[in-house]
């Protein structure tokens, strides 16, 4: 399956002038927040007809429908695929975020304990370790790619960490997360069935076979380990092997890394907010959940329905797949006044929906928000600004609403 197939599809408008949800340019310039704006007012259940690549589907825009079929596992399934298009059966990649319970729980539940409280505590100060690495070698008064030299560079070895995978080998699991995408690092992307990324993905289940093997034994507590060595991950065929890891290595590269470099962006427009952080615990973890509602670096999910759902008059029916989009939920401006507006201070800032919500709300929330709250609190106390030295360039895509790259200038603290 890729996850990503919508780049080619355009036009951001359908022929009869009905906005295309599915169009990948849609998010470029925030084109999407008046576009979202008027489907809350007038069409909260939008659907879409006939679209050439997906047929039809429902789009669900404002924060409590959202929400309530986030919830709802009886009357909404998450089998198959997270985004509109199916599974690849030539290709198929089964995964744990695309699967209801029991089967979802049975994956789930054995590498939970790695993002509880506890487990985040131990690993703060290596997190914040890695932060330090990063930042340190930044250079300061000259432009440079914020992308690859803080966001990708963070994420690959915090992602390195996580599997306690070769830290010099890091770069593959970037290519990889890619693949699965099917996007390029320069934004682009490349088609499901190219056989450069059948190959790339192969070869990450080989690598992550022969790693397997050496923790099989036990001990480890790393995120391999405590898949392959529960009941129901020492079993997995290949596919569904390959499935979960790669699963586990976008889920914790493309939205964090989105997430830090639109940080970037966000505080290069407010240095006022910027110049606080270091000292200010309230206004960092406000920002860190601002820049998550302002990004939703997971533009949508997609479930299915299970039965006749009736929603603002309509029936969705059995079958039916329909679109949760976190990125229209998150500027509900009944839920978040003057929703464009970033506010550290909003009072509920922590309702953002960026993690979702239900059986699979994100399982690496806490762990986003710690290396989000450390790289914005190390950051402040080593540039007294940061600035956009050229316009960001956003990646393709109606899924990852994220940034390929992102010319900076930083100026250091005296
Ligand atoms: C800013 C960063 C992140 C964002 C915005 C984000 C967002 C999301 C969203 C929207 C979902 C689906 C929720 C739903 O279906 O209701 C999800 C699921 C998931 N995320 Fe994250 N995520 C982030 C970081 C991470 C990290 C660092 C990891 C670590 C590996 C991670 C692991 C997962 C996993 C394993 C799932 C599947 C949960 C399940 O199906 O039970 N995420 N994430």
């Amino acid at each position: 399956m890729s996850m990503d197939r919508n780049a080619d599809v355009t036009a951001g408008e359908l022929s009869t002038g009905a906005p295309d949800l599915a169009a990948a340019d849609l998010f470029h310039d925030d084109r999407h927040l008046p576009v979202f704006e008027a489907l809350r007012s007038t069409h909260p259940l939008y659907r879409q007809d006939a679209h050439p690549r997906f047929g039809s589907f429902w789009n669900v825009t404002r924060y409590n429908d959202i929400l309530q079929i986030d919830l709802d596992d009886a009357s909404f399934t998450a089998e198959d695929s997270f985004v509109l298009e199916d599974m690849d059966e030539q290709f198929p990649l089964p995964m744990f975020l695309a699967m209801d319970d029991p089967r979802h729980s049975e994956l789930r539940d054995p590498v939970k304990p790695f993002f509880s409280q506890a487990s985040m505590n131990r690993m703060r100060e290596s997190i914040r370790q890695e932060v330090c690495t990063v930042l340190d070698a930044l250079p300061c008064d000259e432009t440079f790619d914020w992308v690859e030299q803080v966001s990708i560079a963070l994420t690959s070895r915090i992602l390195a960490r996580m599997f306690d995978y070769p830290m010099e080998e890091r770069d593959d699991l970037i290519r990889w997360s890619h693949m699965v995408l099917c996007t390029t690092p320069e934004g682009g992307t490349i088609a499901p069935e190219d056989p450069m990324r059948q190959q790339a993905l192969l070869e990450c289940l080989d690598v992550f076979s022969r790693l397997r093997k050496s923790r099989d034994a036990g001990g480890g507590d790393d995120l391999l380990s405590l898949l392959v060595q529960s009941g129901a991950g020492a079993r997995l065929k290949p596919s569904e092997f390959l499935g979960n890891i790669l699963m586990l290595i976008v889920a914790g590269n493309d939205t964090t890394r989105n997430s830090i470099s639109a940080g970037a962006s966000t505080f290069a427009r407010h240095p006022e907010v910027f110049a606080r952080l270091a000292e200010d615990p309230e206004v960092l973890r406000g920002s860190v959940l601002e820049i998550l509602r302002l990004q939703s670096p997971i533009a949508y999910i997609r479930r299915r329905a299970r039965v006749p759902y009736v929603l603002h008059g309509r029936v969705i029916q059995p079958g039916e797949k329909v679109l949760l989009w976190y990125a229209s939920g998150n500027m509900d401006p009944t839920v978040f006044p003057d929703p464009e507006r970033f506010d550290p201070a909003r009072p509920n800032a922590f309702k953002m929906m960026a993690f979702g919500f239900g059986k699979h709300r994100c399982l690496g929330a806490r762990l986003a928000e710690l290396q989000l709250s450390l790289v914005w609190q190390e950051a402040a106390k080593r540039f007294s600004a940061i600035e956009l030295a050229g316009p960001p360039v956003q990646v393709a895509s109606s899924f990852i609403k994220g940034y390929a790259s992102m010319p900076v200038r930083l100026t250091r603290a005296s």
